[in-house]
């Protein structure tokens, strides 16, 4: 009987071994704020151990989450106004943009006081969690802690994510995030694309990646190189789906999760849902997302849209930070609201939106077709991917007036084919075996359980690129057959010749 207890409380093996976590969220804004909290709360409902690095601290935290607040106040540029003008920035001007913030940001949590409290703490984690985007030197945390490092791309696969991984990453018909080509690209577009993703790629080694690793040395001095670190990744969970991309090839340990921030509708306030039940005619949701402020906008174009919204018989909600200006009779502002009890709302018929990947990610899961302003990084590629699947319509900022928007809206609320794809890309969506929290949950834990992934760790990481890119192969084979074609080049001639030396005699 004992024996048979002993047994038991020895050898039935444990669901899965709890870990403790420290999650790294370094971005200021919103939404990236609500990826990073949605899927640590959910770890921490099972039961982890839970640590958050945080610009922003969560509401209501469980009792096993700790949470550490990153102070970046004075420190990168506060992201607001000047937004609106990258819609004219071109690739290369957006890459160094975005690098030389990116690396003050990074640099500026690695110096905080709280961060610095922290690393001195002896505290010990199993695994860091952190997102990919321009902060690479915190993958010193991973080493620092000796945890299994994974991370979250809040914006989908990127060239980036996929070297990191040993996935392929193929410029004929993956287009780069912050261009706007489709992805069935003319011969034009495959060539651009390739040179940009090439350009970009060298810059990150080239400029990014020693940038970081000097930044990476100064606070954790005996790490190794970073360049060894980047390649060490257990899992890249990407916010990213085939029901709101496109199908792309993916090693075991980059798991797509687009959509898992999405929670089941609540109820609205008492006014809005009023508001909306009252929509007998329809309703359109107006937001250019929580970075982009819609009151920053050139006024002119607020003019011209607020122009088409006054002829429409639908009724309009838009999410503004400014009530004083001048509405149409049926144009409603609302300075807060969660943007997918709005969405899940039934007479809601059409969404206007920047563009954000949680933008589309939403209107893909509640079925409603989009009509895009794109303004910069990947917006352009989103909205360039809807009209793609057929749910959306383009009006980029910069050719956006009355016409242009007029035109656009009235067809995305008047010809069904939009309204139509989306809620067959919904249905796509919600037909999965698992939730996408679900499987972030499953695979981290995964993780955690087989003390690491090395046995999904691609073997194209340990290859050189020239090994990689097959260029070994190609020369040598290339080599094998001039020297072939040589030899039978020469007998053949010295036979032609004798030949015709032989005739000549005779
Ligand atoms: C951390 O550990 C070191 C060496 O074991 C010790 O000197 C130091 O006091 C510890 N710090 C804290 C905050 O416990
Ligand atoms: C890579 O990560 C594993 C944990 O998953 C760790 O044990 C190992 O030391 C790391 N390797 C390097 C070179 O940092
Ligand atoms: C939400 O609304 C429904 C129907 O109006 C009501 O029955 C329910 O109690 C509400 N739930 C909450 C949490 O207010
Ligand atoms: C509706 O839009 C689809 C796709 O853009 C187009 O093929 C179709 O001709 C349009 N129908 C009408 C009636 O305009
Ligand atoms: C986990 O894997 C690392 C190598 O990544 C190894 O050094 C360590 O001993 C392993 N731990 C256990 C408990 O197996």
């Amino acid at each position: 009987m004992l024996c048979a207890l002993l047994f038991l409380l020895l050898f039935v093996p444990k669901n899965v071994e709890l870990a403790r976590i420290l999650g790294i969220f370094h971005e200021k804004s919103f939404s990236h704020q609500t990826l990073g909290t949605k899927l640590l709360f959910a770890l921490a409902s099972k039961n982890h151990d839970v640590t958050m690095l945080t610009t922003v601290a969560p509401k209501s935290p469980p009792n096993n989450f700790a949470v550490i607040k990153i102070n970046l106040q004075g420190h990168a540029t506060d992201s607001g106004g000047d937004l609106f003008q990258m819609y004219n920035y071109n690739v290369f001007q957006l890459l160094g943009t975005v690098n030389s913030i990116e690396l003050q940001w990074t640099e500026a949590v690695l110096a905080d006081t709280n961060v610095q409290q922290l690393l001195l703490a002896n505290k010990t984690f199993d695994v860091v969690i952190m997102e990919q985007l321009g902060n690479h030197a915190l993958k010193g945390f991973c080493h620092f802690y000796n945890a299994h490092c994974i991370m979250l791309s809040t914006m989908g696969s990127t060239y980036l994510t996929d070297e990191q991984m040993g996935n392929s990453y193929n410029p004929s018909y993956v287009p780069y995030r912050f261009l706007n080509y489709p992805p069935q690209m003319n011969f034009y577009q495959r060539l651009h694309n390739s040179f940009v993703i090439l350009i970009s790629s060298l810059y990150f080694h080239w400029v990014s990646l020693p940038q970081h690793n000097a930044i990476m040395q100064k606070y954790f001095p005996n790490a190794p190189s970073l360049n060894d670190l980047m390649y060490n990744v257990s899992l890249m969970l990407v916010n990213s789906h085939y029901s709101t991309s496109i199908p792309v090839a993916n090693v075991p340990n980059v798991v797509e999760i687009g959509g898992f921030h999405i929670d089941p509708p609540k109820n609205l306030s008492h006014e809005i849902q009023k508001y909306l039940d009252s929509a007998t005619d329809g309703a359109i949701y107006f937001s250019m997302g929580s970075i982009l402020k819609s009151k920053l906008m050139d006024k002119q174009k607020i003019q011209n849209i607020l122009n088409v919204f006054g002829k429409l018989k639908q009724k309009i909600v838009w999410k503004f930070e400014d009530d004083s200006v001048d509405l149409p009779m049926n144009v409603r502002i609302v300075k807060w609201v969660s943007q997918t009890d709005i969405l899940a709302h039934p007479n809601v018929r059409a969404f206007v939106t920047h563009g954000g990947l949680l933008s589309t990610t939403e209107a893909i899961y509640f079925g409603i077709p989009i009509v895009g302003i794109p303004v910069f990084a990947d917006q352009n590629f989103n909205i360039a991917l809807a009209k793609h699947l057929g749910y959306g319509v383009s009006v980029p900022y910069s050719s956006l007036d009355e016409k242009t928007f007029g035109t656009a809206l009235n067809m995305v609320l008047n010809n069904k084919t939009f309204k139509d794809i989306a809620l067959q890309r919904s249905k796509i969506f919600h037909d999965q075996p698992m939730s996408p929290l679900d499987r972030a949950m499953f695979w981290i834990e995964h993780c955690i359980k087989h003390n690491g992934t090395s046995h999904l760790r691609s073997i194209a990481l340990d290859l050189r690129w020239y090994q990689y890119s097959m260029l070994d192969i190609m020369l040598s084979l290339l080599f094998s057959i001039s020297v072939i074609s040589m030899i039978i080049w020469k007998l053949f001639k010295t036979l032609f010749r004798q030949k015709i030396f032989k005739i000549k005699k005779e």
